[in-house]
């Protein structure tokens, strides 16, 4: 199956026509690019082959939400992802029931949901991260599944301590936890796709996806941001 490299640019580039060269760069089917708000028009203009995502919904429909942006918005901007559930979004606060209705209110509007998933170094260090990840995964398909929505969901794995850290997991260990994801899913009659993400680079890559590997794709922050880390990526995955 065709990797999906789904590239998060945070809150990142300052200017629309950086923005614009860097989507020009990352027009490729099987990508995904998740802009900043503001910049959303100016990445779609750009994109003939790859899909617009955005960072984050409302998990209101409209209404007296400061701040927000609803499903529909962004489905009228053709935006066919969202991200939900960030761990730099849950340390602002979000909760599982929070992500959960995000994701509800975005697979509504016929947009998929990208769930990221993912334990702490804490967790970690004392075995935790199947729990952490199972309790981060069963609010989110439950709530889809009851409205039989959990077909557009995908799930990223992101160790919160790998992110942007410089850090790897190691390639065994990120696909254990992509297999107990799809296991949990199964249960919920899903077969979500699931992505590997935190401070992956062209160079490291290739290491998690192989003739074996239950994961199927990246989420890429830092390194979606260098045109030549974007090329390098795109060569090796989807071309
Ligand atoms: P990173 O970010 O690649 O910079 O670690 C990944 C993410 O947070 O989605």
């Amino acid at each position: 199956m065709r990797p999906i490299l789904a590239f998060n640019w945070k809150m990142n580039p300052q200017t629309e026509e950086e923005a614009a060269r860097l989507a020009a760069a990352s027009d490729e089917t099987g990508v995904i690019v998740f802009p900043p708000f503001p910049l959303i028009h100016v990445v779609r203009n750009q994109l003939t082959k790859a899909m617009l995502g955005a960072q984050d919904v409302s998990a209101a429909d409209g209404g007296a939400h400061t701040g927000e942006v609803s499903p529909e918005m962004l489905k009228a901007l053709n935006v066919s992802s969202v991200i939900v559930g960030h761990s730099e979004r849950r340390k602002l606060g979000e909760d599982d029931a929070l992500v959960a209705s995000k994701a509800l209110q975005a697979a509504r509007q016929g947009i998929s949901p990208l769930l990221c998933v993912g334990e702490s170094e804490a967790e970690r260090s004392d075995g935790l991260e199947v729990e952490v990840v199972t309790r981060q995964l069963k609010t989110v398909f439950d709530l889809l599944g009851r409205e039989g929505l959990g077909s557009r969901l995908m799930v990223a794995y992101e160790p919160i301590w790998a992110i942007g850290t410089g850090e790897n997991d190691a390639p065994e260990d990120a696909n254990r936890v992509a297999e107990i994801i799809l296991k949990v899913a199964e249960g919920f009659n899903l077969f979500p796709r699931v992505l590997y993400g935190g401070s992956v680079t062209s160079a490291t890559a290739g290491r998690y996806i192989g003739k074996h590997s239950t994961l199927s794709g990246f989420l890429v922050g830092g390194a979606s941001l260098k045109p030549e880390e974007v090329r390098n990526m795109i060569t090796e995955f989807l071309l």
